[in-house]
């Protein structure tokens, strides 16, 4: 019988640079895993380096990037190239990138199946610690059955996970800021005497980010993340999710930021950006593109058209495509704000030039349009 109903969760530490910063928040995103920006064989696809992720770090830190937020990936999506298949755990790169940076926010994408939530609130806690309190926390269900069966935790129906995962956040939440030993038993999650010490330096608790796209998935979001992403493939779209989640976490008495993921392709005109997006699409992992969408989107029940689309984006821009030149890209991060959008996180083919291009173009044009303002330094290492 659970005796712990779910508490309402108090609102994060609001003092960091997601929450004072500028109106449109950045952040680069996936680059822990090799391939991250599209299931593409190209030549130019990312393969990951731990030193070349200490410089992009760095790298959008000065360029003024608010987050880091690493993808949590097990396995890939085989195929030819095996797209994802090699990827840093993200609570030991939280750690490194931490220690190596000193403003962006660093966060840990966490598969609540995948680890116990006393481990959790601990291992971010550390991060917090080592980041001066610049750690965040991005939670998953898990979407990648034959991922989560490594864990053996393949069994849970779709909405129990998110069931699970509420209760997962009680205890992270609870560890974080209960002086007092705490029992709780939950229809899944048993802790007797619950205790940890230090706590985050974040008081009462570092935000947190959750990306899902079901109604099930936003209910959770609305009632425990601080940042909730939506998924649109236009303006018109994001505009309404937006306002959409927004609701739901007033319903709950809260209130939320509204993030997209993004990926960037940059041209010097708006032809030569969609000329190398058609490039990026014939250099798909076919297989692997298959795979993912029949493993973790229900492909196989898709409409040809949807999922002709689909294989697309899953492939060169995944999340909403940002491509064109650099005043053309500047103006859809404008628009996608002036529909509600808080935050993106940013994606390419190929991180460190596509980064350079765009602190180098992309950033003036944001500036030139009013859209953000010029980093200041960053403190000293
Ligand atoms: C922007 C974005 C980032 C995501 N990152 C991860 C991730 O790193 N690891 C993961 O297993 N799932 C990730 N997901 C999958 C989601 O957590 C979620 O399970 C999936 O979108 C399906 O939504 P649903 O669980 O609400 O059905 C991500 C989804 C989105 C939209």
């Amino acid at each position: 019988m659970p005796v712990s109903a779910h508490q309402p969760i108090e609102t994060c530490d609001r003092r960091g640079p997601l929450f004072t910063g500028p109106d449109l928040k950045l952040g680069i995103f996936g680059f822990n895993v090799s391939a991250g920006g599209g299931l593409s064989k190209s030549p130019s696809r990312y393969e990951i380096d731990w030193h070349d992720n200490v410089r992009l770090a760095r790298k959008a830190e000065e360029a003024g990037f608010e987050a880091a937020i690493p993808f949590s990936r097990w396995r890939g999506f085989e195929g030819e190239t095996n797209p994802w298949g090699r990827s840093f755990e993200t609570y030991t790169w939280a750690a490194g990138i931490a220690a190596s940076t000193s403003r962006i926010v660093v966060f840990s994408t966490s598969h609540s199946l995948t680890v116990s939530p006393v481990v959790a609130a601990k291992q971010l806690t550390t991060v917090d610690h080592i980041a001066d309190g610049r750690a965040g926390l991005n939670v998953v269900a898990g979407w990648f059955e034959k991922e989560l069966k490594m864990f053996g935790a393949g069994k849970l129906e779709h909405d129990e996970r998110y069931d699970y995962l509420e209760e997962w956040m009680d205890v992270v939440c609870r560890l974080w800021s209960d002086d007092d030993e705490f029992d709780y038993v939950g229809k899944f999650v048993r802790v007797d005497g619950g205790y940890q010490q230090p706590k985050p330096l974040q008081a009462p608790r570092p935000p947190v980010m959750n990306a899902a796209f079901s109604p099930r998935g936003h209910q959770f979001a609305a009632r425990y993340a601080d940042i909730a992403f939506v998924s649109a493939r236009d303006v018109d779209g994001a505009r309404s999710k937006a306002a959409e989640i927004r609701a739901l976490a007033e319903s709950y008495g809260r209130e939320l930021q509204v993030w997209m993921s993004a990926s960037v392709v940059l041209g010097e005109t708006d032809r030569e950006a969609e000329e190398l997006v058609s490039r990026y699409v014939s250099e798909a992992d076919e297989q692997a593109v298959r795979n993912c969408i029949e493993w973790t989107m229900g492909g196989a029940r898709m409409p040809p058209e949807a999922r002709r689309q689909l294989s697309r984006s899953v492939a060169a821009t995944p999340g909403l495509p940002l491509v064109g030149s650099a005043s053309r890209i500047a103006e859809q991060i404008g628009a996608l704000r002036e529909a509600g959008i808080d935050g993106l996180a940013l994606t390419w083919i190929d991180y460190p030039s596509g980064l350079d291009a765009f602190v180098e173009q992309v950033m003036p044009e944001l500036e030139r349009q009013g859209i953000r303002r010029k980093p200041a330094a960053i403190p000293s290492r």
